[in-house]
């Protein structure tokens, strides 16, 4: 068992990555009286491999458990669910210190995580990630949140957690393609700080990853936990080098929002994203040589039709961004790797040129090209 601590202004807080680690690091953290009941706010995809398991851990702690499933899917992240989820925390006798569990990826994590925010203006949560991506990334750093029809991600909070426990034992069940969507952001570490990453994440290509070599798994688990706890402790509302975080996710959130969420995976647009990023980079400028990120790319296998996309829209829907806040476009760029500065980017025909190489990608995709 690996784990760090979290500092943020607001508030500290315990990670911890192992196999088989949860109800020992759950009863390190429930330790007091305010657990005469238990809510668990679980994926339901998740439930339906470890929920006996998960409600048989959780009654240790209390002769009380209740819980909410979410259904799997970024339609989750709604306001309709966060009212479910706020109604059923409500109904069922909530108080300020009972806690939330909530076990899942980046959907019901995010959902959890506002509920958490909202309900009594805040009560406390323990994240359990279950995919590598919740793991690595969304679980850490307090942002939680819904999509609105113009957007995702677009209500929400920052609220950290009381606690994450990230037990890779819930991984057995995780099928292939997210593996691949979490492998994209330990990339995204291994981008912009710290090339050992793009080693050894090289147990991802091995044939056989899913029973991959699991000291190895967990070390690489952590080593990204700690790269992202690093900088929350150091930017936790994201004012300075929290947006770094955003290496290839400007371009990642276009072609998302121009494929309506469905026939690409967060993952594999932030895969395409990266190397637009990389692109532009270059185009502006930069020396950035070699490219750690190709010998990956065999393991993405897109399912979008490139005639779906278009290089005007996915242009015009980056200046949809939350995160723009002028008139031209700003990107996480790479000075050189490891070395990522957000700089703006005035020349439109290099976004385009940048975009247009994530369309060749899909492109070599289809069947018949290699
Ligand atoms: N808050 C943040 O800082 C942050 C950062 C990055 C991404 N995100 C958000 O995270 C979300 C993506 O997260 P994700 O990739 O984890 O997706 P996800 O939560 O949709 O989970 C992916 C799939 O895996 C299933 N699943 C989860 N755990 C499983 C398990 N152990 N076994 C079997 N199946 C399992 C889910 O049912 C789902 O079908 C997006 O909404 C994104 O906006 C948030």
């Amino acid at each position: 068992m690996q784990y760090l601590e979290v500092k943020t202004q607001s508030h500290s807080y315990k990670i911890v990555v192992g196999r088989e680690i949860f109800e020992k690091s759950l009863s390190d953290i429930l330790t007091d009286s305010s657990n005469d009941r238990l809510f668990l706010l679980a994926d339901e995809n998740l439930f339906h491999h470890h929920g006996e398991q998960l409600l048989k851990s959780l009654q240790h702690f209390s002769g009380d458990v209740r819980h909410m499933l979410v259904p799997q899917g970024e339609s989750s992240k709604s306001v309709k669910f966060w009212e479910s989820s706020v109604n059923f925390l409500l109904t069922n006798g909530v108080r300020r210190n009972t806690p939330l569990i909530v076990a899942g990826g980046g959907v019901t994590g995010d959902l959890g995580g506002f509920a958490a925010a909202s309900v009594l203006r805040g009560i406390p949560i323990i994240h359990i990630p279950t995919t590598v991506l919740a793991m690595v990334d969304s679980s850490i750093g307090g942002k939680t949140g819904i999509n609105h029809s113009t957007g995702k991600n677009l209500i929400g909070a920052f609220y950290q957690p009381k606690a994450v426990i990230a037990d890779t034992r819930f991984l057995t069940s995780l099928p292939r393609r997210e593996w691949i969507n979490g492998l994209s952001e330990i990339l995204k570490y291994g981008a912009i700080s710290d090339a050992e990453i793009f080693n050894e994440a090289s147990i991802f290509l091995s044939a056989d990853y899913l029973s991959t070599d699991r000291e190895k798994l967990i070390s690489l688990i952590f080593k990204c936990m700690k790269i992202k706890a690093d900088i929350v402790a150091a930017d936790e509302f994201e004012s300075g080098i929290r947006a770094f975080l955003n290496f290839g996710h400007t371009f990642a959130h276009a072609l998302e929002k121009a494929c309506n969420y469905d026939s690409i995976s967060h993952g594999e647009a932030v895969y395409l994203g990266m190397l637009a990023a990389q692109k532009l980079s270059r185009l502006s400028g930069s020396s950035l040589t070699g490219d750690f990120l190709e010998a990956y790319r065999p393991l993405y296998q897109f399912r979008v039709q490139p005639a779906e996309v278009s290089r005007d829209d996915i242009y015009s829907f980056m200046f949809q961004d939350k995160k723009r806040t002028d008139e031209h476009l700003k990107f996480v760029l790479l000075d050189e790797w490891q070395s990522p500065a957000v700089k703006t980017v005035t020349n439109k025909e290099y976004i385009k040129d940048a975009i247009e190489l994530m369309i060749h990608q899909l492109k070599q995709s289809q069947p018949g090209k290699s």
